[in-house]
C-alpha cells in the first residue's frame, strides 16, 4: 500500500466513525476500494447489507442502480453513490416508457426486472431478480403466467433454457462488458486450459452457447453459470487449482487475495466496466466529507419498486 493509500484508509476509518457510515462494494471495485469496504459482494448480497444494516449512511462503491437499490430498501437513511456518473450500459437499455408499452401489448403478463434497472423500472415490475436467484424467481410464478423478463436477453435466454419456460418474453437489452465475452472467446481459452474449471456471468455474449455445448456434450462438465458471488464461493469451495473467468476483471482482485493458492485466468483481459471504474478511494473520501452524492428515490417510486424487491428477497 502506497503512503497516500494509506493516509486516504485512516481518514476513511475516523470519517466512518464519525459518520456512523458503512462502505458496502460490488466485486467489480477497484482493489483499494475493496480493502476499505465493510462488505463485498453481488448486487443480491448488498441489497441485503443495506436492508439489514443499521448505519446511519450507507456509502455505495457501485453503479447507480445499485444505489438506488439501498434507498428503496432504506428510505429513512443517507445513500451515497461517490461519482453520480457510475450508471450501467444495461439498466440505460430499458425505460419506464418503452416497459408500460411492453405491458400494454401484454396486459396478462407479470414482469420481472433484473436488478439492474432503474428505480422507474422497477416500480412498473411485478418482481425483481439478481443473477443469483432469477431461476427461482422465475420458477415461482405459475407455469401458466406469462412473463415479460428484462432488460438482460444473455440471462433472460439462459433462465428460459434452465426453466424450460416457453411462455416468457425477453427483452433484447445487453451490457456491453459481458455482451463482448463470446462463444469464440471461450472456444479459444478452452482449447489453452482444458483442466480448469470454468466460471461464466449469465450476461455473457457466450452464456447460450456453452449450455447448448455443455447439454451436447461438446464442453465438459466443468463449466458453471454464476452470478459473481456464486463464482466468489465456487472458487473457494472447489479442489480445483486452475480456473477461467467470464465476467467483468475487477472479480480477479478479490479471487486472488481469498484463494491465494488458486490460479485464475481472465477470458478477457480488457472486460472491464468503465461505470464500476469511476469509484475511486479519493471519491470515497469525499463523499464522506462532503455528503455527496445522495440518492434518494422519491417515495411514490419507492414505495412500488420495495415491493418487486421485497418479493425477490423473499424467494432467495
Ligand atoms: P452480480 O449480481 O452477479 O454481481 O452482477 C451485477 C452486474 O452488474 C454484473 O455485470
Ligand atoms: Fe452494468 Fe455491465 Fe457494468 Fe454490470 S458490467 S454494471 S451490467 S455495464
Amino acid at each position: 500500500m502506497t503512503l497516500v493509500q494509506s493516509m486516504h484508509f485512516d481518514q476513511i476509518k475516523t470519517l466512518k466513525k464519525e459518520r456512523n457510515a458503512i462502505i458496502l462494494a460490488h466485486n467489480y471495485q477497484v482493489p483499494e476500494v475493496q480493502d476499505i469496504a465493510d462488505f463485498i459482494g453481488d448486487s443480491l448480497a448488498l441489497s441485503r447489507e443495506a436492508a439489514r444494516t443499521d448505519a446511519d449512511i450507507i456509502v455505495f462503491c457501485g453503479v447507480h442502480f445499485m444505489a438506488e437499490t439501498a434507498s428503496i430498501l432504506c428510505p429513512e437513511k443517507k445513500v451515497l453513490i461517490p461519482d453520480l456518473e457510475a450508471g450501467c450500459s444495461l439498466a440505460s437499455t430499458i425505460n419506464s416508457y418503452e416497459l408500460k408499452k411492453w405491458k400494454e401489448e401484454h396486459p396478462n403478463a407479470v414482469v420481472v426486472s433484473y436488478v439492474n434497472t432503474s428505480a422507474e423500472v422497477k416500480a412498473l415490475s411485478d418482481y425483481c431478480c439478481t443473477s443469483s436467484n432469477a431461476v427461482k424467481v422465475v420458477n415461482s410464478i405459475p407455469s401458466g403466467t406469462e412473463i415479460l423478463f428484462l432488460p438482460d436477453m444473455f440471462l433472460g435466454s439462459y433462465v428460459g433454457k434452465v426453466t424450460g419456460r416457453k411462455n416468457m418474453y425477453v427483452w433484447p437489452g445487453e451490457c456491453h462488458v459481458h455482451a463482448g465475452i463470446t462463444a469464440a472467446d471461450i472456444n479459444n481459452i478452452i482449447q489453452k486450459y482444458n483442466n480448469a474449471e470454468f466460471m461464466i456471468h449469465p450476461e455473457c455474449g457466450c452464456t447460450s452457447s456453452t449450455l447448448y455445448s455443455l447439454a451436447s456434450g461438446d464442453i465438459s462438465k466443468k463449466a458453471h453459470i454464476l452470478s459473481t458471488e456464486g463464482m466468489m464461493q465456487y472458487a473457494k469451495k472447489s479442489d480445483s487449482s486452475e480456473f477461467v473467468v467470464a465476467t467483468e476483471t475487477g472479480i480477479m482482485y478479490r479471487m486472488k487475495k481469498e484463494n491465494p493458492d488458486k490460479v485464475f485466468i481472465p477470458v478477457k483481459e480488457n472486460a472491464v466496466c468503465k461505470y464500476m471504474k469511476k469509484i475511486t478511494i479519493e471519491k470515497v473520501v469525499d463523499s464522506l466529507v462532503l455528503d455527496q452524492y445522495e440518492v434518494k428515490v422519491p417515495k411514490h417510486i419507492s414505495d412500488r419498486a420495495r415491493t418487486a424487491i421485497e418479493r425477490m428477497l423473499l424467494i432467495s
